[in-house]
């Protein structure tokens, strides 16, 4: 069954290992070459079936690689490229049976504090105020832990915890036993975007939430966009009350690292910020990031910047943060043993993030790495691409867990960027035509509202070049298979 060469030129190692047997093997001992096929096929069966997750033989994906990045310096700027994707029936086929392997933690508890009293620095009253002991220890990865991780008040994450949901949608939000894809619009600052390419298993069994505040609820009934079904397309509409932030980029970090909170009997998550559209299906993703990868946790890498120094600088330039907190910020790590980005911590590719698509699978390790970078977002800037790696280097040297960091130019191949909706309304004319990145439903463009001043991201993360057709359909390269061939590529995305 492995030894499948009749279509797309499989060819990887396990098929060359077994070639290299057989010619090995004395022709007279025709019983012992059975026999030794028979345990190799049980050796094979318990390394790459009963132990974890293989690629169906023959399929196009085993022998798919990206192909080279443009080679002219002039055009660096972000773009899609391809992605092998399995066809949603064979990534279906795919999910895993049982949760992954969480290292070392087997039980993470949340801390629950009502009295709230203050200490030396940071936090909030959503997100608590572990000390600097806490802190530490919350990093001493044991098999049994309770930490903070938002909610800290209230009966239950969503009641009276702040970031307050209604109980019909708190009971539809536990109904998600499977897969969840959340984005959220706070502030009125996006327009719906409605996904494209689900599957009808998806439309059934995916469960798509939108959390808006009541600012944008309120701008939505007013353009009728927004009825008492509270269902927008694919999605189910849910206001969020007693938002805990003033900044709605930082509330929008509430349900983007917390929803494994949100949504606790979940198994796996996507979350996209509320600019993005999604255009392919969440099983495919899945099973690319994290399934194909053995990775519980999947984020796209920033497109150029690798170093948190370098990242920490930019947003002073662009003004993203204040400068003290974000100096405040990087001394505290850089004390703590952060050091600029260079090959020498390879097989780490990166140390930037562009985290606004994340992928998770709820096991506890993922959770716990969700809940100590929400905590050091809540303790620091909300600028998350500068916490990310301390968080995931001080898990790593406790544990084999690592975060899957593809690339920036695989992200863009299923999430289409939109623009926010004060760059839409000072357009002139309105970008709204079919193939453009601007991707928005056409009740959509009658919305109106002032946007909030000076919070746009859109200078970082605008692609250059409108997606092509032939990107497009290299989307759906699965089923066609003309690939180069090259092995080993498969894990190039590790770290
Ligand atoms: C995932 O695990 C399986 C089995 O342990 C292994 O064969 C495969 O190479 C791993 N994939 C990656 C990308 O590490
Ligand atoms: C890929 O394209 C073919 C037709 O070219 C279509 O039948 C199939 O459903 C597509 N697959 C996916 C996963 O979109
Ligand atoms: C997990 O930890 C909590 C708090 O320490 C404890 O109450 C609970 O019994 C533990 N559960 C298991 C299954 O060990
Ligand atoms: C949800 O809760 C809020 C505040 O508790 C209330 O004003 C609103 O009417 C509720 N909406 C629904 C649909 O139950
Ligand atoms: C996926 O969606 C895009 C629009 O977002 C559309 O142009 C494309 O044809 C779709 N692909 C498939 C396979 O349906
Ligand atoms: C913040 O720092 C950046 C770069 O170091 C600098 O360009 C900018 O002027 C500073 N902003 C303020 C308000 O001092
Ligand atoms: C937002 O704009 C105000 C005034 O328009 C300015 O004082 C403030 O520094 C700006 N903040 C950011 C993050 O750009
Ligand atoms: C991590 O180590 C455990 C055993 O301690 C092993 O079962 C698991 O496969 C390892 N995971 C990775 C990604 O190497
Ligand atoms: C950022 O956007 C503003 C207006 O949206 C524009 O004036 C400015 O030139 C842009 N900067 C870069 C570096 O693209």
């Amino acid at each position: 069954m492995f030894v499948n060469n009749g279509s797309g030129g499989y060819n990887n190692k396990e098929s060359n290992v077994f070639v290299w047997l057989v010619k090995l093997a004395p022709r007279k001992k025709v019983g012992m070459l059975l026999l030794s096929f028979a345990s190799f096929v049980a050796m094979l069966w318990i390394l790459f079936i009963a132990r974890g997750y293989t690629l169906p033989p023959g399929n196009p994906c085993e022998t798919f690689t990206l192909p080279p990045p443009p080679a002219d310096k002039k055009r660096t700027g972000p773009r899609p490229c391809p992605v092998c994707y399995l066809p949603v029936a064979g990534a279906i086929a795919l999910m895993p049976k049982a949760p992954s392997y969480s290292p070392v933690l087997h039980n993470l508890t949340y801390i629950h504090d009502e009295s709230l009293i203050k200490n030396e620095f940071g936090g909030s009253d959503f997100g608590g105020y572990p000390s600097l002991k806490q802190r530490y220890d919350s990093y001493d990865i044991k098999e049994s832990m309770s930490v903070n991780c938002g909610f800290v008040r209230g009966d239950r994450p969503g009641r009276k915890s702040g970031f307050d949901i209604n109980d019909s949608d708190l009971f539809h939000m536990d109904q998600c036993r499977g897969i969840v894809v959340a984005s959220a619009i706070f502030g009125a600052y996006d327009l719906i975007n409605q996904p494209t390419n689900i599957s009808e298993t998806s439309k059934r069994n995916v469960c798509f939430f939108m959390f808006i505040d009541d600012e944008t609820e309120k701008f939505m009934r007013k353009s009728s966009y927004l009825d008492a079904s509270m269902k927008v397309g694919v999605w189910r509409i849910v206001v969020i009350y007693n938002l805990p932030y003033t900044d709605p980029r930082r509330n929008g970090k509430v349900p983007k690292l917390l929803s494994h909170r949100l949504f606790p009997n979940a198994r796996y998550s996507i979350w996209m910020d509320g600019k993005l559209k999604l255009v392919v299906d969440p099983y495919q993703i899945l099973e690319r990031f994290l399934w194909r990868e053995n990775a519980s946790f999947a984020i796209s890498r920033h497109y150029k910047r690798f170093d948190v120094f370098q990242e920490a600088e930019a947003n002073k330039v662009a003004a993203k943060y204040d400068n003290a907190s974000i100096d405040f910020q990087i001394d505290f790590y850089k004390k703590e043993g952060l050091t600029p980005y260079s090959t020498a911590k390879l097989p780490i590719r990166s140390d930037v993030p562009e985290g606004c698509v994340v992928i998770r699978e709820h096991v506890p390790i993922s959770n716990l790495f969700a809940c100590l970078w929400f905590n050091e977002v809540d303790r620091f800037t909300s600028r998350d691409q500068i916490s990310f790696s301390t968080v995931r280097d001080k898990i790593r040297s406790k544990t084999n867990w690592t975060v899957n960091m593809f690339w920036d130019c695989e992200r863009r191949n299923f999430v289409l960027q939109g623009y926010h909706r004060d760059v839409l309304e000072h357009w002139a004319p309105p970008p709204l035509r079919p193939g453009t990145p601007v991707v928005v439903t056409s009740q959509s463009s009658i919305l109106i509202n002032t946007p909030p001043k000076n919070s746009t991201e859109v200078n970082v993360s605008i692609p250059k070049n409108t997606p092509s057709k032939k990107r497009r359909s290299n989307k759906n390269s699965s089923s066609k298979g003309h690939r180069k061939a090259a092995a080993g590529t498969r894990s190039r995305n590790k770290l």
